[in-house]
Parts: structure tokens; C-alpha cells; sequence
């Protein structure tokens, strides 16, 4: 069974997540923002006062979490206790606390569990850190972008979302992620041995957007509701 997915990976700021909305959009497929599930276990275990380098508590606290999940306004959308987190995961408490409770085995479990059952809502272009290379193996297209460290210290300094850091402090802070993310044990940020590589450095949002959009095939994907392939599901 072949989920139909297409996977947007790539470090901190590198621009997944606006052009993973867009092509979306563009391609009538849900958007799925899977960091901000994560970012909603931390902000969860902040919350409720764990230490989030505790990975055993963490782990404990990651069996008592209820996340649902619904289909909504183009994306796959979900709520902790009952309530959609929205800008509360986008603080700087909850961006020092994400990297080491996404390390933590319990909640890569947990969390990844959930991407899995998301294809019921339909097609899917999913962004993270490990889509293509662990939750979705066989997704029918992967996609890794990248950015230098400056450029992405600056985009995301540019968004109100940094309010009040400085671009260095925002350099520091997402250096910090990176490197937890990418030397974890389970499901590390790394590029999937067939994803497409675009360097996003010199490139606007369209441009990589248009990218995406013109790749091999990307607009002739099979259909769960066309087609063989949707016989084979
Ligand atoms: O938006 P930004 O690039 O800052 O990060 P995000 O996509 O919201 O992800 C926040 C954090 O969640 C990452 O730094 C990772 O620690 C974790 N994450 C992950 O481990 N696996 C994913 N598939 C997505 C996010």
C-alpha cells in the first residue's frame, strides 16, 4: 500500500513551510506541517513543568498525550486537550525545547504514528525533517531544501516570528536545532538517498515553488481517485 505523499524536508527556515502550502494549493492536497506536532508535544511538556532534557519523563509524558487530528481548510490539522495550539508553538520556550523532546524515541513513535494515518484524509505533501527518509519511505516524491546558515538566520529574522531577537541570536538559536536534529539517534535530518536537493540560498519562494511543481511528474502523480494506482490501493 502506497500512501500518496509528497515529502518536503529540510533544516530550520530553508522555506518548507511556505512553499509546502503553496504547492498544496497548487496540486489540491492537504498540507501537513508535521514540526508542529512536535513543537506541540514540547509546548506540552513545558507545560506541565518537565524538564525537556529529561528524555525519561518526557517519554512518560509522551503516553499521556491525546492528539486529534481532523482535516480542515487544505490541511491536516490537530488539537492537544481539546484545543488547536496555533502561535503558542512558535515561541522561543517552545523552539528550545523541540529539538530534545523530538530526540526522545517515545515521541518520535507517537508522532509519527499520527503522520501515518493521515493519507485516510487523502493526498498529502507532507513537511519535516525525516518524511522521506523514515515516516514515508515510499512517499512518490521527495523533495530536500536547504539554505545557508545566514540566509536562513536572516528569513526567519525577518519574520515577526523572531520577535525580538537578534539575527544572531536566531543564527544561534536554529544552529542549535540543527545540530540536535541532525545527530539524533532515531530519524535524523539528513537527505533521502532519492529526494531532489534544491539550494535554496538565491531563490525566492515562487522560484522553488515552481520547481517543485515542474518536477518529473510531479502534476501527473497518481490519484487515490484515479487510475491503477488507486486499484493497487
Ligand atoms: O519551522 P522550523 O523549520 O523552525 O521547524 P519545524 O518544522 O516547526 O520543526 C520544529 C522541530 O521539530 C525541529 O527542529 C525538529 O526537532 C522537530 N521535527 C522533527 O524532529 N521531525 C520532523 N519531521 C519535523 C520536525
Amino acid at each position: 500500500v502506497h500512501a500518496d505523499v509528497i515529502a518536503i524536508d529540510g533544516p530550520a527556515a530553508s522555506g518548507k513551510s511556505t512553499v509546502a502550502r503553496r504547492v498544496a494549493a497548487a496540486l489540491g492536497r492537504l498540507y501537513v506541517d508535521s514540526g508542529a506536532v512536535y513543537r506541540a508535544v514540547a509546548w506540552e511538556v513545558n507545560r506541565r513543568g518537565i524538564d525537556p532534557r529529561d528524555a525519561r519523563a518526557v517519554s512518560a509524558a509522551a503516553a499521556r498525550i491525546s492528539i486529534a487530528t481532523f482535516a480542515g481548510g487544505g490541511a491536516v490539522r490537530f488539537k492537544v486537550g481539546g484545543i488547536e495550539p496555533g502561535d503558542a508553538l512558535r515561541t522561543e520556550e517552545v523552539n528550545a525545547a523541540v529539538s530534545p523532546v523530538a530526540a526522545v524515541p517515545a515521541v518520535r513513535a507517537l508522532v509519527t504514528g499520527l503522520l501515518r494515518e493521515m493519507p485516510r484524509f487523502g493526498s498529502l505533501v507532507v513537511e519535516g525533517r525525516d518524511i522521506g527518509t523514515a515516516v514515508f519511505p515510499e512517499a512518490r516524491a521527495k523533495f530536500y531544501l536547504e539554505a545557508s546558515p545566514e540566509e536562513r538566520a536572516r528569513r526567519r529574522h525577518a519574520e515577526s516570528r523572531a520577535a525580538g531577537l537578534s539575527v544572531s541570536a536566531v543564527r544561534d538559536s536554529i544552529g542549535r536545532r540543527d545540530r540536535i536534529d541532525s545527530s539524533r539517534t532515531v530519524a535524523p535530518l539528513s537527505v533521502a538517498p532519492d529526494a531532489t536537493v534544491i539550494d535554496t540560498t538565491a531563490l525566492s519562494i515562487d522560484e522553488v515553488t515552481d520547481r517543485i511543481l515542474k518536477a518529473d511528474g510531479i502534476r501527473t502523480l497518481p490519484r487515490p481517485d484515479a487510475g491503477p494506482a488507486a486499484r493497487e490501493r
